[in-house]
């Protein structure tokens, strides 16, 4: 199931990244506080455990979200503000890495470092700003689910009505949320109008 989110302010941050002038370090920020803006959509369902904890008061019962039930995965490298963001806000929630590559002909994604910590039977947050021709997205979600997770959650900055399509038909199973759903994908395999190459934009490196 996709879900795009509709808020202006993440609307106009997202929009900010589109500016050839938004500079590798705003481009970054940016992505940190839209992957905040994405995972509390995702995460607004999530039940509170009760926790006793020591207040100004004494102690007292209050409820979290148990964030050690919780591993966010980045798809290397454009992903890694948006990991760094969340595992902030949930420090103790692992982390695992999947370093992607696609190919510059073939535009096929492929795998060169995979480092996931256990998921059996928790929820696994999959990180990664765009969902192109999909190809990446749905490998990386492939490599996850062959460890068991309880459930999969995908956030997303921008996705093409064509990549989005491919995910749903693969992976019909997981939630995805995302900033935006663009026009399409233009001859080069690339988001129209989108944002340019994220990894490229982040890390100030030429296409
Ligand atoms: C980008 C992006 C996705 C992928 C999307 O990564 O971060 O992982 O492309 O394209 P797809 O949907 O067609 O698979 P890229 O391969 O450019 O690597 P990078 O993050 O190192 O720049
Ligand atoms: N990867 C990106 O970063 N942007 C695109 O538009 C397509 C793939």
């Amino acid at each position: 199931m996709i879900h795009e989110i509709s808020n202006p302010v993440t609307k106009t941050l997202l929009n900010h990244l589109r500016e050839m002038q938004t500079d590798a370090l705003r481009f970054r920020h940016i992505v940190q506080e839209i992957a905040r803006l994405l995972a509390y959509e995702a995460l607004g369902s999530e039940t509170l455990e009760e926790k006793m904890i020591t207040t100004w008061q004494g102690e007292q019962l209050f409820g979290f979200i148990n964030e050690e039930d919780l591993i966010f995965v980045s798809i290397l490298r454009a992903g890694l503000p948006m990991i760094e963001s969340l595992t902030a806000l949930f420090p103790k929630a692992p982390a695992g890495f999947l370093a992607m590559k696609r190919d510059e002909k073939t535009h096929q994604s492929v795998l060169y470092y995979d480092r996931i910590p256990e998921c059996k039977g928790k929820t696994v947050v999959i990180v990664d700003p765009m969902v192109a021709t999909g190809g990446s997205l749905c490998d990386a979600i492939s490599v996850i689910k062959t460890k068991l997770p309880g459930k999969i959650i995908s956030l997303n900055l921008i996705g093409s009505p064509e990549g989005l399509t491919v995910v749903e038909q693969k992976h019909p199973d997981i939630e995805m949320y995302i900033a935006q759903v663009d026009e399409k994908l233009n001859g080069q395999m690339y988001i129209f109008p989108g944002l340019g190459d994220a990894g490229d934009r982040s890390y100030n490196t030429p296409s």
